[in-house]
């Protein structure tokens, strides 16, 4: 028997927040090594990999066959949710691209806007911005998992439909459901958020901006985050 596929820390975190016993589907899979993952792990009986561009779809299927799976895992090539009929899987994996495209795929399939769909979420760079656009849309984020993965931090999220937009403060869109988590991954988060800020604070320092209250304030927040995880 062969042993599994590990798809590394950031997909094993994305994988955990996908209901046991769901079809899935793994939408922008390049590699396609989540879809192996979730499936040799007992987590889904089947997923659908999708990815906009041939040639890593090609790559999923030649995984897919290479582990035994190619009847499990349907490659569909395609952008975003558009591979999907509604209704034919109910836990949407999107990862590995910046928060605005995700942010971008969700808002062009009206059908997500349903309360059944687990949305799992892990977004390269820009989570704020996705968890901004998430509140301002009625998706309420459930769930976070920090995870570091070659010296990069990100967050693992789980959101559903709840039709009830919310304007989301500054500190949640910067840390959502992070903040309060106590861990050597949670620290690494803050401590990368807190240094953004602070590369922030000097260029809008150099620039002559004299009105950067709210960003010293959001600073210090987040340093109040970091020292709680050295308590
Ligand atoms: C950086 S890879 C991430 C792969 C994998 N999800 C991960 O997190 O390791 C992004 C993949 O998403 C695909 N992609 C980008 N935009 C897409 C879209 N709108 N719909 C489907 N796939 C997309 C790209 O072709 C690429 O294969």
């Amino acid at each position: 028997m062969i042993r599994p596929l590990d798809p590394g820390a950031r997909l094993r975190a994305a994988a955990s927040l996908v209901r046991w016993g769901s079809a899935a589907a793994d939408i922008g899979c390049d590699h396609g090594k989540l879809a192996v993952h979730l499936i040799e792990s007992g987590r889904c009986p089947s997923v659908v990999a999708a990815d906009l561009r041939p040639g890593p779809l090609r790559g999923a299927q030649a995984l897919a066959a290479a582990r035994g799976l190619a009847d499990r895992i349907d490659c569909r090539l395609g952008g975003g949710l558009s591979v999907l009929a509604p209704g034919e899987v109910c836990d949407l994996v999107i990862a590995g691209m910046g928060g605005l495209t995700i942010a971008g795929i969700i808002a062009d399939a009206l059908w997500v806007r349903d309360a059944r769909y687990n949305l799992v979420l892990l977004p390269a760079s820009g989570a704020a911005d996705l968890r901004r656009w998430l509140a301002e849309n009625g998706f309420e984020i459930r769930e976070e998992l920090p995870v570091v993965e070659a010296g990069h931090c990100y967050s693992a999220m789980r959101a559903a439909y709840t039709g009830r937009p919310v304007q989301p403060t500054a500190l949640f869109c910067l840390l959502g459901l992070l903040r309060g988590q106590r861990s050597p991954a949670a620290a690494a988060c803050f401590a990368a958020a807190a240094h953004r800020l602070e590369q922030q604070l000097q260029g809008r320092r150099r620039a002559g901006e004299s009105d950067l209250f709210a960003l010293e304030a959001l600073l210090a927040q987040v340093r109040e985050e970091m020292s709680g995880c050295q308590e």
